[in-house]
């Protein structure tokens, strides 16, 4: 081998380069998690960006804005968070796995597929639709799916801050959305790891490390 070839950079260690998103009905506790995985990783010298849907974007947050504080029907709905999503990707997203960074992502496409398909009742092949001119085929390497009977959610939810026009929903929205999560991940099973967040907060951490460090992260 020569001095050129064992000089060159090892490959980036680790998740670098890799999109990881994070899903999980209102409630079902995934951001104290993330952020430790975050930091964890800053710590080991990656570069982390941390972000989240709808969101990460100044246009993005102006339509998350609009998405949890206006009345408006499931296709709006849909539209807004798929526009989101579509800027988020162009000026965030695909720049940083462009450059080698982990991008964690608090919710992404699957989310949609939760509250606007299954929650809503909106047509799941208009939503196929949408994710493939958005998305360009950009899905996530890795999905944690924090799951959380919906009953332990609200419960969480009542001790946490004012809801927003989601987590105002009824229980049986959740219900529906909580179904929604369990038919994408019965659909991509490669792609998801069930986190069973009913669990102590200690444990749904460990689960969390767990799935990571199975894959070398
Ligand atoms: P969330 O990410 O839970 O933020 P916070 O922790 O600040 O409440 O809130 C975003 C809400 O947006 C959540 O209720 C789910 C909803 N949402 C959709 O309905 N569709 C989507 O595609 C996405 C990404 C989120």
């Amino acid at each position: 081998m020569s001095a050129l070839v064992q000089m060159s950079p090892q490959p980036a260690a680790g998740p670098a380069g890799r999109f990881i998103s994070v899903e999980g009905i209102d409630g079902a506790g995934k951001s104290t998690h993330v952020e430790v995985v975050a930091r964890r990783w800053r710590e080991r010298g990656l570069d982390v960006v941390h972000t989240r849907e709808p969101g990460g974007t100044p246009l993005a947050e102006a339509l998350r804005e609009l998405l949890l504080g206006r009345e408006m029907d499931a296709l709006c709905e849909a539209l807004l968070v798929f526009a989101a999503r579509r800027d988020h990707l162009q000026q965030v997203i695909e720049p940083a796995l462009a450059r080698g960074a982990v991008v964690l992502c608090d919710r992404y496409t699957d989310a949609t597929f939760a509250y606007q398909g299954a929650g809503r009742g909106f047509d799941l092949a208009v939503l196929t639709q949408l994710e493939t001119w958005v998305q360009a085929g950009r899905q996530p390497d890795l999905t944690l799916w924090f799951d959380l009977p919906p009953e332990q959610a609200a419960a969480r939810r009542r001790a946490a801050r004012a809801a927003d026009r989601f987590e105002r929903e009824a229980h049986e929205f959740f219900a529906r959305v909580a179904g929604g999560y369990a038919a994408r991940a019965q659909a991509q099973p490669g792609r998801f790891v069930r986190i069973d967040a009913a669990l102590p907060v200690e444990q749904v951490g460990t689960q969390v490390l767990q799935a990571l460090e199975q894959r070398g992260w």
